[in-house]
């Protein structure tokens, strides 16, 4: 019996120690708990793969207008208008619609290419040498800068942005996120940009979302005001920063590990889309989506009361053996449809990017490296709750 095992079943997200490899806990819990309730914290949570994604799909009983992360929905933070994550409909249907029109495929393939020029412009200089970094090199600057392309900031104005954004959602080791019940959110990290953005129209987003008429909750047709455009940016900047981030180091610790694997995608780089998706599902970023419990919900025969707080455990039911054939083995060939961009309406926004982003990055590392051994005893793990990884992933390559 392992100390996972022999442990009595509790399951505390800010564990160390679990956080390591949560996954023989999260085991126990579909298999022992499938609805689980924890005393220490007062939440709930469900783990098997079903559960999980009705939980996703079910806006009507779960709520997400007191936030998506377990301490954020305890805390019951203001919430300024626009935080379209923490919403539910129909004012997320507004505001999600207007966002959405910075992910639309044409947008995608446009942005691909200035992506694939990062990269090399990162890469290159490294070739020759006998290290390379997924997260420090690749992963720490590449979403900010992603986001910065898809939003029409110019380079000079990227680097207070880029720092702001990595000091958000970051916790003591062990301990919650601390949440500040009058300044939770505030999207102020862009109103530079778009003040300079609003006297140099150009054919960009916030252009765009500065003269784009829209009809609000209310029914009047308007203008957003420069407040709420802060406020989507911001949004866009929390959720796809620290997220993408994290799937460069997991990039670099699967692939190093499972080197037959890595040889098939330098072979043929037409399986690499599929090996990012097998990233997501092994070591997903997110692994814990919350909600508020909004009208009582029954799993299982037990019923999870109203005024409760769940967390739809996305990282354990992506392990689920009755819905993966062994689960716990990394196998790019396997069609894994993961839980990690969540699922129905607040489906991740930025799904295509972060996978356009792994993909090109991957294509791009391959070229130059196609062998590479992970330095474990050099990386440091990324002292964060609500994304799990790597603040450095140090590879030896060769
Ligand atoms: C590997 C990287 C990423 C992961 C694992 C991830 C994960 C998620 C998850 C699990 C959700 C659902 C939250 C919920 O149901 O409450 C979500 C929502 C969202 N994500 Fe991502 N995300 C990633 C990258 C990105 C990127 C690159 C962007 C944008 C640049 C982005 C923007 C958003 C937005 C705006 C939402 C809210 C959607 C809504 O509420 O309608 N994400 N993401």
């Amino acid at each position: 019996m392992d100390a996972a095992t022999d442990r009595q079943l509790t399951y505390d997200p800010y564990d160390i120690e679990i956080d390591v490899d949560p996954y023989p806990t999260y085991r126990r819990l579909r298999d022992e708990a499938p609805v689980y309730y924890d005393e220490k914290f007062d939440f709930w949570g469900l783990s098997r793969f079903d559960d999980v994604e009705t939980g996703l799909r079910d806006t009507a009983n779960l709520s997400n207008a007191k936030g998506d992360i377990l301490e954020v929905v305890k805390a019951e933070p203001n919430m300024p208008e626009g935080v379209f994550i923490n919403e539910d409909p129909p004012l997320h249907t507004v505001h999600r619609l207007l966002v959405s029109r910075a992910f639309t495929p044409k947008k995608m393939r446009a942005i691909e290419e200035q992506v694939r020029a990062f990269c090399a412009a990162c890469l290159d200089p490294l070739v020759g040498g006998d290290r390379f970094n997924f997260t420090l090199d690749l992963g720490a600057e590449m979403p900010m800068r992603v986001i910065g392309m898809l939003v029409g900031m110019p380079d000079s104005l990227q680097r207070s942005v880029r720092s702001i954004a990595h000091r958000r959602l970051r916790n003591e080791p062990g301990k919650p996120l601390k949440v500040s019940k009058d300044n939770y959110f505030n999207g102020n990290m862009f109103a530079e940009y778009v003040d300079w953005r609003a006297k140099n129209p150009s054919d960009d987003l916030v252009t765009e979302l500065l003269n784009i008429e829209f009809e609000d909750v209310s029914g009047t047709v308007r203008r957003l005001n420069s407040e709420e455009l802060l406020v989507f940016l911001g949004v866009i900047a929390n959720a796809g920063t620290e997220t993408v981030g994290r799937l460069f180091g997991w990039l670099g610790k699967l692939l190093g590990e499972h080197p037959d694997q890595r040889r098939e995608l330098v072979a043929d780089p037409s399986l690499i889309g599929g090996a990012v998706e097998e990233v997501l599902r092994f070591e997903p970023p997110v692994h814990n989506i919350a909600r508020y419990v909004s009208n009582d919900i029954e799993y299982h025969g037990q019923t999870i009361p109203a005024g409760s707080a769940l967390l739809l455990m996305a990282g354990a039911a992506n392990r689920d053996e009755r819905k993966f054939d062994d689960p716990d083995r990394f196998d790019i060939h396997r069609n894994a449809n993961h839980l990690s961009f969540g699922r129905g309406t607040h489906f991740c926004l930025g799904a295509s990017l972060a996978r356009l982003e792994g993909r090109v990055a991957l294509e791009e590392i391959l070229k130059r490296w196609p062998d590479w051994t992970v330095d474990l005893d050099n990386a440091v793990r990324a002292p964060t709750a609500t994304v799990r990884g790597w603040d450095s992933m140090p590879v030896v390559v060769g």
